[in-house]
């Protein structure tokens, strides 16, 4: 372990799937108690960014390195005991299993079984609705309450840091704003943060610095107070297609 100021680096990030070629050399970092956005249109690479970081796929060149240590050599369970948690855009909780089976399931690793009963408390009280619901399926809970528990889940993994793909894609803007609390207050707690979203006021709302993905690079990055444009950002990405 280092002492170092970065709760993850990345450095020239190639990755893909077959033939094709998806991320085309990506470096980022975010802070030990940094919450950082990562904005792109549909198809840019940001699922594939986080997948490859959580080796969900395998990197074909340049460095990830987590709390200091090198991990793109690593599977994905030992990147999870590690505390690099990843809750997936489209979330896989089990149909026919109940929230507090789910929840208790997910934590699987001997340092996420450690904090159980803490992590557990924690999130039954960062949302109440799973608590209220705590005996009901999956398979019967509304968008809203599946993004909470893809949370919840991650939340039970013990993170020391959470990389959240598009957790308010669909939601209505009242769920959106309640989930946005919710994330506002896990990073509060000192869990890095690394956020997809599509909604830029919506993730400059609640992160520190946002870095734009444009076709596999990163072509930008924006600080939280920056003056942000929205609509030169919008032509950037759109504005040949609207000419
Ligand atoms: N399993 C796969 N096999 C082949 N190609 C894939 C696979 N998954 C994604 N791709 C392709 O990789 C590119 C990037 O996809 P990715 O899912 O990373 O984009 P994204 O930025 O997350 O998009 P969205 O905003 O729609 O979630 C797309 O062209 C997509 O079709
Ligand atoms: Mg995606």
């Amino acid at each position: 372990m280092s002492n170092n100021t970065n709760a993850l680096e990345i450095v020239d990030l190639r990755a893909g799937y077959d033939a094709s070629d998806v991320l085309l050399g990506i470096s980022l970092h975010v802070g030990l108690r940094e919450r950082v956005g990562l904005f792109g249109p549909n198809g840019h690479g940001k699922t594939t960014l986080l997948n490859t970081i959580s080796h969900v796929i395998g990197p074909r060149a340049g460095s990830i390195r987590f709390m200091g240590e090198a991990i793109d050599a690593l599977a994905s369970q030992k990147i999870v005991a590690r505390g690099l948690i990843h809750v997936p855009q489209a979330n896989r909780l089990f149909p026919d299993m109940e929230i507090m089976e789910t929840l208790e399931l997910a934590a699987f690793t001997p340092r996420a079984q450690k904090e159980l009963k803490t992590n557990l408390e924690c999130v039954l009280s960062l949302f109440p609705r799973l608590a209220e619901r705590r005996r009901q399926q999956c398979k019967t809970l509304s968008g809203g309450e599946r993004q909470m528990l893809s949370i919840g889940v991650g939340l039970m993994c013990a993170p020391r840091m959470l990389m959240l793909d598009e957790p308010t894609l669909g939601l209505s803007p009242k769920l959106k704003d309640e989930l946005a609390e919710a994330i506002a207050e896990i990073s509060s707690r000192g869990i890095p943060l690394l956020l997809v979203e599509q909604d830029i006021a919506f993730v400059l709302s609640l992160v520190d610095r946002m870095y734009l993905v444009d076709h596999g690079e990163i072509s930008r990055e924006i600080n939280r107070g920056a003056e942000v444009d929205h609509q030169d950002i919008m032509d950037m990405y759109f504005g040949s297609e609207r000419a």
